[in-house]
């Protein structure tokens, strides 16, 4: 108990460290270039975003949950674009038209702007906690339609230290056994599997593309959800969804791989791709 109370405090004194010196940065008044930079474009995120939203019946509206130094929000084509985050890296006065940023948690964002929005495309970034985002893709589904996808970040930890809830741990664990880099995603690799087994009508797919960046050959791997054709994707079926995080506590991302080995096995961009559009060209038939 008192080991717990001081872990407790030690990460809360980490994080008031870290929002202070956020605080005094130059980085937060840094103004980002809102013109699309091409270059960025075919290397990260916005990339994938963009070629999703070429598909998408509708694509004038998106929502990026964890926007940090707004490099991805800055490139996506999308008129509509509002970014959550409770420390965006970036001056947030003087915006492009279409654009806004909410600079708070996303779950005070989702509780204040409850029916404002419908989002055609979402990015979920945010906190690397399993049951932040499950919740954050929870929270979604109110606020998006039939035909939204919905993208999600670091589903695939590169091994079991990077998969490591806490960050700090997950460091030390690596500098203990002699590794080098600081790549950490948490356990965000649960959501995937409570999102499996809880929605059955959501299209869950690993996406990973080391082809697509010919630069260095560095892809990102994310999950994209969305509904079967004709399928609802509820809120109400989260219960299950919670449970399913609840259970798999204290295990690593290698158990996850081998328990549904399909589940975890990426697909390339492309053949995503060409799935996502057979599934709209099946809902919408050309005349
Ligand atoms: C990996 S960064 C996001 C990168 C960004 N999406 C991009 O592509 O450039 C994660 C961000 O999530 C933010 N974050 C942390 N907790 C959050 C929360 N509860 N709600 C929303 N964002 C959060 C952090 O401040 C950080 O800026």
């Amino acid at each position: 108990m008192a080991f717990q109370k001081q872990n407790y405090v030690t990460r809360m004194a980490r994080k008031l460290v870290r929002r202070v010196r956020y605080l005094l940065s130059e980085d937060r008044r840094r103004r980002l270039n809102w013109s699309p930079q091409d270059r960025d474009l075919e290397q990260w995120s916005a990339r994938r975003l963009n070629r999703i939203a070429s598909f998408l019946p509708q694509n004038v509206s998106y929502l990026e949950v964890g926007v940090f130094r707004g490099e991805t929000i800055s490139n996506v084509k999308m008129p509509v674009r509002v970014g959550v985050d409770p420390e965006p890296r970036f001056s947030v006065v003087g915006l492009p038209n279409g654009v806004e940023i909410f600079a708070s948690t996303s779950d005070h964002f989702f509780l204040s702007h409850k029916r404002a929005f419908c989002f055609d495309l979402i990015f979920l970034d945010g906190l690397h906690e399993a049951k932040q985002c499950y919740s954050d893709f929870v929270n979604v589904l109110k606020i998006s339609s039939p035909d939204s996808v919905i993208l999600i970040d670091d589903v695939l930890p590169d091994d079991d230290i990077s998969s490591i809830p806490d960050q700090d741990d997950s460091l030390k664990e690596r500098a203990r056994t002699g590794q080098t880099g600081f790549r950490w995603h948490g356990d965000v690799w649960k959501v995937v599997v409570a999102i499996s087994i809880a929605h059955a009508d959501a299209r869950i797919q690993i996406i990973h593309s080391p082809e697509m960046n010919p630069v260095d050959g560095d892809d990102n791997p994310q999950a994209a959800v969305w509904r079967k054709p004709g399928g609802v994707l509820d809120a109400e079926d989260s219960a299950l969804g919670f449970q399913v995080i609840d259970e798999l506590e204290g295990k690593p991302f290698s158990y996850g791989v081998e328990r549904w080995p399909s589940l975890f096995k990426p697909v390339g961009e492309k053949d995503f791709l060409a799935s996502l559009q057979g599934f709209f060209e099946t809902k919408q038939p050309k005349p």
